[in-house]
């Protein structure tokens, strides 16, 4: 019996194009895990979306003076084309600015607020006299009040890493202007976690020994000790607060960005035509829900929006829905960093999806991030490794397999599979061993682990590879065709099973072998840009129609007689002068990068 699996992405703040962190961290993975379970025959949800409301939108807005709005469409539109471009197959890619969400979002806060797990309470914040308004924690710095360190931020000392409370700070400025703000007092609601803390407890104890460790403790370590959280802002960026005498506030972001895989879910409903599809996840015991995130976003997708679904359970259900699903699983990974050091924006010490997509090919980034993701413990991206792995393991291993194989065939037997003789044991074992993948590699992919996943598929092509060395073909071609086309049909057949295996990690290459082995038809469903009117505010979203998708995890047997195709490469030799060129761009000003606002 099919099953369903929802699988979730944390939602991009859209102030800064997508990099190589992004993909390692959550979007290869829950891509790799989603076409997985589609080939399987499982009833896939795949949502995420821009986040569009929060400072890091704001400052971004600040620094180039254009309106938060104009920042956010900018990247929506990119995160568009980049994640098509790389192959992300969501359902369905939205944002936090759709009606609906904001809907949901206000519904959710109502329904907390009328069950009384909201309470009101008077908060001390800094106050900007010169601009009349009270300032995030990220728009003010200071003196530390425990090392002395000057430059401070609202919410953290960057020296010595404590966690301050902007009222803390000694000499307190605007980052903006540079003023003095002053404390003020303003009302806020409040989330009551502690509430949930037993029930919090419960969840993360029971049958959660497929999560990963690190995820685990670090969820239970918080459960044990939950404050109140204000989820509420002053500002005006963002969701209002559906209540009279709040027009001046708004929701505070990661209260109503985590409700995203929710309102997604019924947005993807209702622009399929059928607006209850999205409860046969939500309210179905036997669903699956997996959040794939990284290692910094674990309290919000472990703590805070498992109590906000306690909270609702039953909101928008029938008599005979619920209980309301809790992530399944949230196999967060850990950091990749770029040629030994973090991340960061601001020194542009960063890999860049759109760049690097104009320059390599989409499967060879997918390998190599796939190769490294850091899902044990933070991973590097270096630009030797990526040049290598492409050279001794994708393109040597596997490209040049099938490119040599589909080559003798089409010179010696007319273009077509051959007709093998009976089969010997060398190629039935060969075949057998990777048919043997599908159970093998799939267990991998369930558990989440995959790395191993890829490593053992990548092992399997070396097996054919040995298997070639060992058995009779472009020696015998002359005097022994038969034993030459059993040699070369088992190739194939077992070519025509790798690209299965290999499918969810390298989806485009995959295809085209599926091409080049003669077959009709897609692996995979069409991913599009569209504009839904009524639900996304006219801003288009990335789609995935998996109407005509023929792909499917199991062994096949490949039709002696059927007509190959001739075709390109599978991969590309990358040039060694090209890891120095890449190098030199890392902290450089980044080449022709549009700026919203600005064309
Ligand atoms: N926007 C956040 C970030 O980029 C992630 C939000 S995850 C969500 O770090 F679930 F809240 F959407
Ligand atoms: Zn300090």
């Amino acid at each position: 019996m099919a099953d369903f699996i929802h699988v979730s992405i944390a939602w991009p703040y859209a102030n800064g194009d997508l990099h190589a962190g992004h993909l390692a961290g959550a979007y290869l993975p829950a891509d790799i895990f989603a076409r997985y379970h589609r080939l399987k025959g499982n009833h896939v949800l795949m949502v995420s979306g821009s986040d569009a409301h929060g400072t890091p939108i704001t400052v971004e807005a600040d620094r180039l003076g254009v309106p938060p709005n104009v920042v956010f469409e900018h990247y929506h539109r990119r995160f568009l084309e980049t994640q098509k471009q790389i192959g992300i197959s969501y359902d369905l890619f939205t944002h936090t600015d759709t009606e609906n969400h904001h809907r949901v979002a206000q519904d959710i806060f109502l329904k907390l607020l009328n069950d009384g797990k909201l309470f009101r309470a008077t908060q001390r914040l800094l106050y900007s006299e010169t601009e009349q308004r009270f300032l995030p924690d990220r728009y003010v710095e200071g003196t530390c009040p425990r090392c002395g360190y000057t430059q401070a931020r609202g919410d953290q000392c960057d020296n010595c890493g404590a966690l301050l409370d902007a009222t803390e700070l000694i000499n307190p400025r605007s980052k903006i202007d540079g003023s003095t703000p002053v404390i003020r007092e303003t009302e806020h609601y409040f989330f009551d976690l502690p509430a949930f803390s037993e029930r919090l407890l419960e969840y993360l104890s029971t049958g959660k020994e497929h999560w990963r460790p690190s995820v685990l403790n670090v969820s239970k370590n918080k459960a044990r000790d939950l404050l109140p959280r204000p989820i509420t802002r002053d500002i005006t960026w963002g969701i209002p607060v559906p209540l009279e005498g709040w027009e001046n506030k708004r929701l505070y972001v990661w209260f109503e960005a985590v409700m995203g895989y929710l309102t997604a879910s019924i947005e993807w409903a209702r622009n399929t035509g059928q607006p209850d599809a999205w409860k046969r996840w939500w309210y179905n015991p036997d669903a699956r829900i997996y959040n794939f995130i990284g290692k910094d976003n674990i309290e919000f997708h472990t703590i805070i929006w498992p109590a906000e679904l306690m909270g609702i359970d039953g909101l928008y259900a029938d008599e005979d829905d619920g209980p309301i699903s809790l992530p399944y699983d949230v196999p967060a990974n850990e950091f990749m960093n770029i040629e030994g050091e973090q991340f960061s924006k601001s020194r542009n010490w960063a890999v860049w999806v759109p760049d690097i997509l104009e320059r390599y090919d989409p499967d060879a980034i997918r390998y190599y991030i796939a190769v490294t993701m850091p899902e044990t413990r933070d991973s590097d991206w270096s630009w030797e490794g990526f040049v290598t792995r492409n050279n001794t393991e994708l393109l040597a291993a596997w490209g040049n397999l099938v490119n040599r194989v589909l080559k003798f065939a089409a010179r010696h037997f007319d273009g077509r599979v051959p007709e093998p003789g009976t089969l010997r044991d060398i190629d039935r074992q060969i075949i057998a061993q990777v048919e043997g993948g599908f159970e093998r590699v799939g267990s991998l992919i369930e558990a989440v682990k995959l790395r191993d996943a890829l490593a053992e598929t990548m092992a399997l092509a070396r097996e054919v590879n040995g298997y070639l060395d060992r058995a009779p073909w472009f020696k015998v071609i002359k005097d022994d065709r038969q034993a030459a086309a059993t040699t070369i049909y088992t190739a194939l057949r077992c070519i025509d099973n790798l690209k299965m295996l290999f499918a969810p990690f390298l989806p485009f290459s995959s295809q085209r072998v599926h091409e080049y082995l003669g077959y009709e038809g897609r692996l995979f469903g069409e991913q599009r840009i569209e504009v839904f009117e009524e639900t996304t505010r006219s801003h288009p979203a990335l789609t995935y129609d998996a109407s005509d998708a023929i792909g499917r995890w199991e062994p096949s047997a490949l039709p002696p007689g059927q007509a190959l195709r001739d075709g390109e490469a599978l991969f590309r030799k990358l040039e060694p002068e090209l890891i120095e060129a890449e190098r030199a761009r890392l902290g450089q000003p980044r080449e022709a990068e549009t700026l919203p606002g600005r064309g």
